[in-house]
């Protein structure tokens, strides 16, 4: 195990009916604050109202910017920021899933910063030394993990580019997780969100790094969770204990409890983040449709590792043929993804066998940060190798 520091402050509020608490939990913090959220979801559940209730009772002012895209917008942010310099806004409440927590992030970081918001994102700068706004979230989606995580990924529209930047100061002061809000998610919305959270546990859980017992038996308790509660949901959309154990189950995989003391990869998604800068593809599908080819090339280079997961998380029994073991478990994987209705190649995904996976994987590789322009992870792929990845994904 490497060692670690572990700071997470994020107040987390669970259960039905908390978000009507909003306003109380946030009057020590704040007088005047930007309600963020999306392309309307939140009117029609009556979210909205509630908070705005809610904030109404408590004193609190505020005021709005809606229309966060899925894969949200740099141009967005910009306009929040603006328009919390000019209104004095001293907290960026977000409403909604990853893209809106996402895009409050961007805002909150960019109102008192010197330079341009996607500079940080661009250049990876470490030391902020000006005050970010606190966010507060209302979650409507698990997937993303944004609710605790001190991440956010934007979408420069004009350039095609997708870029992620973390910084402790960005994890939320608050979060409130109700499953009773889920309960309008549509089904394919749900399993992206699945596959996602799964797949922030694969980029730490498939590593080099040695003695992670704990972690290792965390993260496989929070994938068989993920699993099993997925395809619960699947069945029975209405199931409130499994949108409870999900909604949870998706902050854990991407707080970073789990990836403490590890070396992380995030191969896959600096591989998924191309795809989606390019043609808008739901996050947690283009995951689905790169893990498995991925885990397949893999998955020699460390075989140990796949073994663990392929006996403790998918189910396979032991046995001494270790490439056989691993391989079912990569067929269990792609059978649950298809099980819970996500795509398995790019056609399924919408994106044709021509498109230019060579400017992808390089682009990906560039920014994954492994040595001499490799992805990070188990083994350093090269573009050529990275490349062969995403063709794997292409039906025949
Ligand atoms: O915009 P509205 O109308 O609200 O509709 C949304 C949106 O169309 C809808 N929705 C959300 N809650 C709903 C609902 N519809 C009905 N009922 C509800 N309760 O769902 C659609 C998708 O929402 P979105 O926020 O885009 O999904 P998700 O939470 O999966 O977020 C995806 C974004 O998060 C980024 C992804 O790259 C992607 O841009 N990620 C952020 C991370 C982080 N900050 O740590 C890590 C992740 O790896 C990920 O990269
Ligand atoms: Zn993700």
């Amino acid at each position: 195990m490497l060692n670690f520091q572990y700071h997470n402050p994020t107040r987390y509020v669970y259960g039905p009916g908390e978000h009507h608490r909003i306003g109380a939990l946030l009057k020590p913090f704040a007088s005047k604050v930007l309600l963020h959220y999306g392309g309307g979801s939140v009117k029609r559940t009556g979210l909205y109202n509630a908070v705005v209730a809610s904030l109404e009772a408590a004193g609190i002012d505020f005021i709005e910017l809606s229309g966060v895209k899925p894969n949200p917008s740099l141009s967005l942010v910009r306009k929040g920021i603006d328009l919390c310099r000019r209104e004095q806004v001293d907290l960026v409440l977000a409403v909604g899933g990853g893209s809106v927590i996402d895009s409050a992030k961007g805002i909150a970081l960019g109102v008192h910063a010197p330079i341009d918001v996607w500079q940080y994102y661009t250049d990876c700068i470490d030391d902020i030394r000006h005050d970010v706004l606190p966010v507060a979230t209302i979650l409507t989606l698990p997937a993303a993990g944004s609710e605790n995580s001190p991440n956010t990924v934007l979408t420069d529209e004009e350039h095609e580019l997708k870029l992620g930047y973390g910084h402790s100061k960005l994890r939320p002061l608050l979060s409130i997780v109700n499953p009773e809000l889920f309960l309008t998610l549509p089904p394919n919305q749900m399993a992206n969100g699945a596959s996602d959270m799964l797949c922030h546990i694969f980029e730490r859980y498939f590593t080099n790094t040695g003695d992670t017992q704990l972690s290792d038996a965390l993260s496989e308790a929070t994938m068989r969770t993920i699993m099993q509660q997925a395809l619960v949901l699947a069945a029975n959309p209405t199931d409130l204990n499994a949108w409870g154990q999900l909604g949870l189950s998706g902050t854990i995989a991407h707080n970073d409890l789990l990836g403490i003391g590890r070396e992380q990869s995030w191969a896959c998604h600096m591989l998924e983040h191309e795809l989606s800068a390019v043609y808008d593809v739901p996050h947690g599908a283009g995951l689905a449709v790169i893990v498995p080819p991925y885990m397949e090339a893999t998955w020699p280079h460390n075989p140990g590792i796949f073994y663990q997961w392929a006996t403790n998380v998918m189910g396979v029994t032991p046995s001494r043929n270790t490439e056989a073991v691993i391989r079912e478990g990569i067929a269990r994987l792609r059978s649950w993804y298809r099980a819970i209705g996500l795509p398995q190649t790019m056609q399924e995904l919408g994106i044709p066998a021509d498109a230019n996976f060579t400017r992808m994987a390089e682009s990906a590789c560039q920014r994954s940060g492994g040595p001499g322009n490799t992805l990070l992870g188990i083994y350093p792929f090269n573009a050529r190798e990275a490349e062969a990845i995403l063709r794997a994904a292409v039906a025949p």
